[in-house]
């Protein structure tokens, strides 16, 4: 556990810690990653958006989605930061501000798409352990408690069902003439497939992560649930 040294006896040493908490999409983990930095005074890291920049950057560019080579020549010339704010993270793209650019279907698929290849991961992965070199963060991802942090203190992997996760995707949505629920719910498990299936750094649950269902909780639930595990870890 990273504990700064107090240098006054008696004073509670200032613990920097990092929350990992991975899982599928819709899982609920930008709500809980929200309230857990809010709660415990975290900065608030969303590494999905990082790979969301990085997508909009080669749909920009025309280059083709599985063409490993050119994804990596573009990745070299690429710059992508993301700065904590107060609800959301403000992300940077070659300088330009795209947090409201990546958040449509179009990015949300690419995003996965890119995310498979290792020269693409190694360079993400990179970035968010200088991120969150410090400590004191709530980061969350797929690979954060397996790869990015492994020595973490807390780690939660949040799950539910696709039927749900997909529910409170479609719920979340502005207008939405012409989509159906179950268009969300196949989008959704066509991305937990490759996510979950990639052979670099596979979406999965790190052997010490708790592991957190929220099928059967509102969000609130899982908030409570999420803010036990971390005071817990903590105890
Ligand atoms: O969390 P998100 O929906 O914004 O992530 C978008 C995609 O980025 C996701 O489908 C897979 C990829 N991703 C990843 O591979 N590793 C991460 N740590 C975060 C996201």
């Amino acid at each position: 556990m990273s504990v700064e040294e107090s240098p006054l006896p008696g004073v509670e040493p200032i613990r920097k810690i990092i929350v990992a908490i991975d899982g599928p999409a819709g899982a609920g983990k930008s709500t809980i990653a929200r309230h857990l930095a809010q709660h415990f005074g975290l900065l608030n890291l969303e590494t999905g958006a990082m790979y969301r920049a990085f997508a909009l950057k080669a749909l920009r560019a025309s280059v083709p989605l599985d063409d490993a080579a050119a994804l990596e020549a573009l990745a070299a010339e690429t710059t992508v930061r993301l700065e904590p704010g107060d609800e959301n993270n403000r992300v940077l793209l070659d300088e330009e501000d795209v947090t409201g650019l990546i958040r449509n279907p179009m990015v949300t698929s690419a995003a996965s798409r890119v995310s498979v290849f290792p020269s693409i991961r190694s360079w993400m992965v990179r970035l968010q352990q200088q991120l969150g070199a410090g400590g004191g963060v709530v980061m969350e991802g797929r690979d954060i408690g397996t790869v990015v942090f492994p020595q973490a203190e807390v780690k939660i992997f949040l799950d539910a069902a696709p039927e749900v996760r997909g529910m409170r995707r479609y719920d979340q949505m502005g207008p939405k003439p012409a989509t159906q629920p179950e268009d969300v719910i196949r989008e959704l498990r066509t991305r937990d497939e490759r996510d979950r299936n990639r052979a670099d750094s596979p979406l999965k649950p790190a052997e010490d992560a708790v592991l957190l269902d929220s099928t059967d909780m509102t969000l609130e639930q899982a908030v409570q649930a999420a803010e036990a595990i971390v005071t817990a870890k903590l105890a």
